[in-house]
């Protein structure tokens, strides 16, 4: 399989390298900056016989490069800095996103695109617009982020190994993104059973806040490993057709009550890319906490297309 990565940034380049180094698809790496992506690629290529692979990676300023790409995931844009939102972000990545994807998809118009550019929820939406393909070919990634770093702060609290550990945020990717307490389990035991409403909070705060506590700390841009991680997770399931129920921005057509919109919800992502999307029973107070995020991802698509 083939995957082409826009962006040769800290997010691009760090995908790259897992792409390549679990042996899961040869990728082309593209960037508007001249020589990064090309220097990426070669630091990477005579990485190859010491990591004990065989995997290709091309870095290139060119589209066509890409062309015949299985997945292509845009991570092109500006990440914050500190102090920033998110949403600071919009008018700068839109024009870059609508950029890029008209340029990729021309040469690979079967490709599933993932979509890593804040502000996600509404990149998701221009991209999707842009490619002028089904809504089921585009995925933004963020909930699988949101729902690792729950079940990271989940296991730091009780002091238990991350894995026995199961979380699930939904919603947009921004400061009012919806972690669902009732649904995160350790071992099948509801947390809410194990941790009381106050810690409970300080957990769902923290994990709001997940992407701005990074930025903080690295004061150069944001998170790298875990996005990668988590848009790793999400190329897998899509090329070994995995069928992988994941949190992720899909295109909404009524589900959740909720229309004409990327927003974070569970769905099966296969080689078709979003599949069936999961509607969880929702408690009045979730249900509602959904609807508020997605309606400033409503008013963020809005200013983004203005
Ligand atoms: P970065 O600044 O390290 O990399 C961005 C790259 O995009 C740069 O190399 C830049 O040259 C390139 N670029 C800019 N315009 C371009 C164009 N027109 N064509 C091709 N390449 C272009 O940023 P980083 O940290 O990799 O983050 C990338 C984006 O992903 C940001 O918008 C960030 O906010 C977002 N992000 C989203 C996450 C999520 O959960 N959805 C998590 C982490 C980051």
């Amino acid at each position: 399989p083939l995957v082409s990565i826009v962006g040769a940034g800290k997010v691009g380049s760090t995908l790259a390298q897992r792409l390549i180094e679990k042996h899961l698809a040869d990728v082309v790496l593209v960037d508007i900056a001249v020589g990064l992506p090309q220097g990426i690629a070669l630091d990477l290529l005579e990485a190859r016989s010491l990591e004990g692979h065989d995997r290709h990676i091309c870095g290139t300023n060119d589209f066509a490069d890409t062309a015949g790409s299985d997945v292509i995931v845009i991570t092109a844009g500006l990440p914050r800095k500190p102090g920033m939102s998110r949403d600071d972000l919009i008018a700068t990545n839109a024009r870059i996103v609508v950029d890029v994807t008209r340029q990729a998809i021309a040469r690979s118009p079967e490709a599933i695109l993932i979509v890593v550019t804040n502000p996600l929820d509404v990149m998701a939406y221009l991209a999707w617009e842009t490619a002028g393909v089904p809504p089921q070919q585009v995925l933004g990634m963020a909930g699988g982020l949101d729902s690792a770093r729950l079940q990271t702060f989940i296991a730091l609290e009780l002091n238990v190994d991350v894995a026995e550990v199961s979380a699930l945020v939904l919603g947009g990717h921004g400061d009012l993104m919806v972690p669902l307490p009732r649904y995160c389990t350790v071992r099948g035991v509801p947390i809410t059973e194990l941790l009381d409403e106050a810690a409970i909070a300080r957990l769902v705060e923290r994990t709001r806040n997940g992407g701005a506590e990074i930025v903080q700390l690295l004061k150069t841009g944001g998170a790298f490993y875990a996005p990668a991680s988590a848009t790793y997770q999400m190329v897998e399931a899509i090329v070994h057709d995995r069928a992988r129920l994941m949190p992720a921005a899909t295109y909404l057509n009524g589900e959740y009550g909720i229309t004409d919109l990327f927003v974070g919800v569970p769905c099966f992502i296969d080689r078709r890319g979003a599949g069936k999307i999961h509607e969880l029973s929702l408690t009045a107070a979730e249900r509602h906490a959904l609807h508020t995020s997605a309606e400033s991802v409503r008013t963020n698509l809005a200013i983004a297309r203005a």
